[in-house]
């Protein structure tokens, strides 16, 4: 199998905040790698926009160093050739500084396309001024980074403050998660095979998780994190990004609205939760490692860096099936899964029918991109029908050999941008209503003070997150790579 490498259309993207932490390690190495597969063309340009007083050269040392530093696995040498379309301007966000150079820059005849690698506090701003200096214009695109908001009210601001600048199909507002190319497979494997659709409902099957899980810490990021917590961070876009995915009717066309529109429509189907259907956690210090609070630098912090839910969805397909999410920092693996759990065989003919157990097909998101089907089969040898659980396996790696070597989500997705496909992008209304049912959710725990339970670094988090399940008869998957 050769993957096939459509050039895109000549362009100019301008990177607002250009020399900030996203831009190196994300935006900027993944440009590099799409230009050395040939995807970027040899006539696009890029142009850094930040604060700091650089000229082009500056600028294209620090993109050198982010590529060195972050550019992962690449064969292509031809940095020089990719600098050589880096431009730079000093801008102002909130003055007049450097907006008509950024003008002036502007090519005619390419897409145009602003990526606002920067905090939301600046999204209002700077849309603004790309009208205002005549620097936008009907075509032009705008990409926005999460957070999108901390609450409903500020994302409706975030909406509005856009919305005044651009109408919504130039917006495109990035969940990395959504870039992903296994969770775009999700789509495929649902709606690509016959298989599973007919299965894919409350009568065949028991449950459903959502695993997200990170060995990383907050430390370095502490200070926004404890604002926001795996609620915000995690649950409020990423998990239900997935869920939507796993559980959304079939769109009659794989297109920018007839895909978010389902997706709205599963947000809008979440039934409100109860207390007694969330844990919240935060990882301890142990002899060696730091805790949650002091990596927060906060020592009376509540915020959680773990939270499992069960979710359930008030529709025909799903009723009575339930969802359990969890995500959480400092847990013995880094690994992302959703396990689709079947029901149980109505009627066993078989006299060892303790050894039957339920089909369960897990997708794994990362690292190790693939899918498992566990099946119920004849213990080989002479001793009498003795059943057997065991995984059919599918590593996308050894399946698809080179071609699952998957560029980066943000590549694909600013590729996407310069397509002019919103499909992998977020809707206002979908960011809305997620936080609409997030809010309450939030405004809760402050209400009661809740605390969140502690958990051991390197374990699957806390213990009250087990009898989430065991109350059901449940039990998680372990968290393994
Ligand atoms: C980000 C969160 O959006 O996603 C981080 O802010 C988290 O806290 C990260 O670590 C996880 O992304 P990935 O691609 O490593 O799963």
């Amino acid at each position: 199998m050769v993957s096939r490498v459509i050039p895109v259309d000549p362009f100019d993207l301008v990177i607002f905040g250009g020399t900030g932490d996203l831009a190196r390690r994300k935006i900027l190495p993944g440009l590099f790698r799409r230009y050395c597969s040939g995807q970027m063309p040899a006539d696009a340009r890029i142009i850094g926009a930040a604060r700091s007083d650089l000229d082009a050269d500056g600028y294209r040392q620090l993109v050198r160093d982010a590529i060195d530093e972050f550019g992962g696995k690449t064969t292509c040498n031809d940095v020089d050739a990719f600098l050589a379309n880096l431009d730079y301007v000093t801008v102002d966000a909130r003055g007049d500084q450097g907006w008509e150079e950024l003008a002036g820059k502007m090519r005619p005849g390419v897409i145009h396309a602003h990526y606002f690698s920067v905090g939301p506090g600046l999204f209002g701003d700077i849309a603004e001024r790309l009208n205002r200096f005549g620097i936008a214009h009907d075509d032009s695109r705008v990409v926005v980074e999460k957070p999108f908001g901390r609450d409903l009210a500020s994302a409706k601001e975030l909406n509005a403050s856009l919305a005044a600048q651009f109408d919504e199909s130039q917006i495109y507002r990035i969940d990395h998660y959504l870039g992903k190319e296994t969770v775009q497979n999700l789509m495929a494997l649902r709606f690509g095979n016959l298989l599973f659709e007919p299965l894919w409902n409350a009568q065949y099957i028991d449950h459903i998780q959502i695993t997200v899980a990170e060995t990383v810490g907050v430390g370095g990021r502490g200070a926004y994190y404890d604002k926001s917590g795996a609620m915000r961070d995690m649950v409020q876009n990423h998990l239900m990004q997935l869920l939507c995915l796993i559980a959304m009717e079939p769109p009659s066309k794989f297109e920018p609205d007839s895909v978010r529109d389902e997706k709205l429509k599963v947000i809008r189907a979440l039934q409100p939760l109860e207390p007694h259907e969330i844990v919240r956690g935060q990882y301890e210090a142990n002899d060696t490692q730091s805790g949650y609070r002091e990596d927060a630098e906060n020592d009376r912090s509540s915020t959680e860096s773990y939270i499992a839910l069960k979710v359930a969805l008030a529709n025909w397909r799903w009723s009575g099936v339930p969802f359990y999410l969890r995500t959480g920092k400092r847990l013995s693996a880094r690994s992302s899964e959703i396990a689709v759990v079947f029901k149980k065989m109505p009627h066993s003919i078989f006299e060892e029918s303790d050894n039957e157990q339920a089909n369960i097909l897990a997708i794994q998101l990362q690292p190790n991109e693939g899918m498992t089907l566990d099946v119920t089969i004849k213990e080989p040898g002479p001793g009498g029908m003795r059943l057997v659980h065991v995984p059919l396996d599918m590593t996308f790696a050894e399946a698809l050999g080179e071609d699952a070597d998957a560029p980066d989500a943000y590549e694909r997705l600013i590729m996407d941008v310069i397509r002019g496909n919103q499909t992998l992008f977020m809707r206002g209304d979908e960011v809305e209503a997620a936080w609409r049912w997030t809010d309450p959710i939030i405004s809760g725990w402050q209400a009661r003070n809740d605390v969140p339970k502690t958990y051991d670094i390197g374990s699957s988090g806390p213990m009250d997150a087990h009898m989430l399940l065991h109350r059901d008869g449940r039990k998680w998957r372990d968290i393994k790579q």
